[in-house]
């Protein structure tokens, strides 16, 4: 027991290109392999118990191995796993999610949140008959080019120039994506309004990472996007059946044309969707191949029955009366007990969030965007991640974004707060 280099670790490395499957950046010796998960918690091939703050990156939320889940899932895998057709499944899900998201008149699944954005933005783009899209600094839409396009820009260019944060995105990419301040509405507001004519769609997660939509920036977003003739997308895949059963559109009141999901959707399995205005997305209705504006779509395991049915058990979970209560307590719970403990040791930082998600940033600035979080002390940001991950909590050092599940309750925030509390006095001294 106890992590150090072991085996397992050191067979990741030997096939995973940095230890992991993606997106981790863990030290060698903490590059841990789990064996399973059961309600908040994961457990790594030593033996090792961690709570997890992560929860497969926000898909699991309702816990690791529901009883909901696997019982509708076990139930779905003995009547087939994918007939990449219409199931019952599929067709109930997609009732539910009309009923449920407000933009949402039609829906089309893939099998993950990076296809959904990629989707929306070419649905925008042959609707509108324009080629660029906006998008705000620092925000992730998944793997797809513009969502790797000024993802985490070490160097801070001019607006709206972008710049790429992974290698393999072509000049062409780069020049169809305009690269706006969130938050900044007046900013955003210059960037539309200069290159209207081009601009099929502005692209945003509400929820900017952990960053908080100031007052009226979504709804000047929903106005200026109308008065230029634009679409406006929300990438909900993160803040879509978390912030609020209808997502970040009911939650803040703005609805978008389209909106991409995925993540919490699938509760657990392979999900995207893209749901929005008829009109817009009957633009892929086959019938139209050929067509000027035809849209082409295809997803092998979009709309499976098995995610379909791990999905409709989820949502049913989600839709007990008192959940977003429970899941908004214990985000504040968790948010304000970091403020306390920050504010008696002295230290400069801003915890992030809304409902059951939150961040540290190490600051003394208000955070409002991708350069108010850059000026952050980086270096403690992950000191801190590493910290905690060293004393049991499960967390992705890179996104430092914590996601809480129905599954955690008092003793997991206790717990979180009370290692937080330790490594905090060991990373200030
Ligand atoms: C806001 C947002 N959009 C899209 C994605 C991509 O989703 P996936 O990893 O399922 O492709 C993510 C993943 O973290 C995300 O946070």
């Amino acid at each position: 027991m106890g992590l150090s280099a072991n085996q397992w670790g050191r067979r990741s490395w030997g096939v995973f290109p940095g230890g992991s499957l993606g997106e981790y950046n863990l030290p060698p010796e903490l590059s841990i392999v789990l064996s399973h998960g059961q309600g908040a918690r994961v457990y790594d091939t030593e033996g090792n118990e961690f709570i997890d703050y992560t929860m497969g990156w926000g898909s699991v939320i309702l816990g690791h191995a529901h009883p909901k889940i696997i019982e509708a899932v076990d139930r779905q895998a003995k009547r087939g796993s994918n007939f990449s057709y219409v199931s019952e499944p599929a067709l109930r899900l997609a009732e539910e999610l009309v009923r449920a998201v407000p933009c949402a008149e039609k829906v089309r699944f893939c099998a993950s949140g990076t296809e959904a954005t990629m989707y929306a933005v070419r649905f925008a783009r042959a609707f509108k008959k324009r080629d660029k899209i906006v998008k705000f600094e620092g925000a992730y839409h998944g793997g797809n080019e513009f969502g790797a396009i000024s993802l985490f820009p070490q160097e801070l260019l001019d607006f709206p120039t972008p710049n790429p944060t992974s290698a393999g995105i072509t000049k062409a990419l780069c020049s169809e994506v305009l690269v706006a301040p969130y938050n900044d509405l007046e900013t955003t507001s210059r960037i539309i309004a200069e290159n209207a004519s081009d601009i099929a769609g502005v692209i945003v997660e509400p929820l900017h990472r952990c960053t908080t939509p100031l007052p009226g920036f979504l709804d000047g977003l929903r106005e200026i996007t109308r008065k230029h003739g634009i679409l406006l997308i929300f990438d909900e895949c993160v803040t879509g059946f978390r912030l609020a059963y209808g997502g970040a559109q009911e939650y803040y009141g703005v609805v978008p044309d389209l909106a991409a999901l995925g993540k919490a959707l699938g509760g657990g399995f392979p999900v995207g969707a893209i749901v929005g205005r008829a009109d817009i997305l009957d633009l892929c209705d086959e019938a139209d191949l050929g067509r000027e504006k035809y849209v082409w779509f295809a997803s092998t395991l979009g709309g499976n029955p098995v995610t379909a049915a791990a999905a409709l058990a989820t949502l049913e979970e989600l839709r007990r009366p008192g959940t977003y209560e429970h899941l908004f307590a214990m985000g504040e719970g968790l948010r304000n007990g970091f403020r306390v403990i920050l504010s008696a040791k002295g230290i400069a930082a801003q915890v992030l969030g809304d409902g059951p998600l939150c961040a540290l940033s190490f600051t003394d600035e208000k955070v409002i965007d991708y350069r108010t979080a850059f000026r952050a002390d980086r270096a403690k940001g992950r000191a801190f991640a590493l910290g905690l991950f060293r004393n049991g909590i499960f967390l992705n050092p890179m996104s430092t974004k914590l996601y809480l599940s129905l599954a955690h309750g008092d003793e997991e925030i206790r717990a979180i707060h009370s290692v937080g509390r330790k490594v905090l006095g060991e990373i200030s001294s």
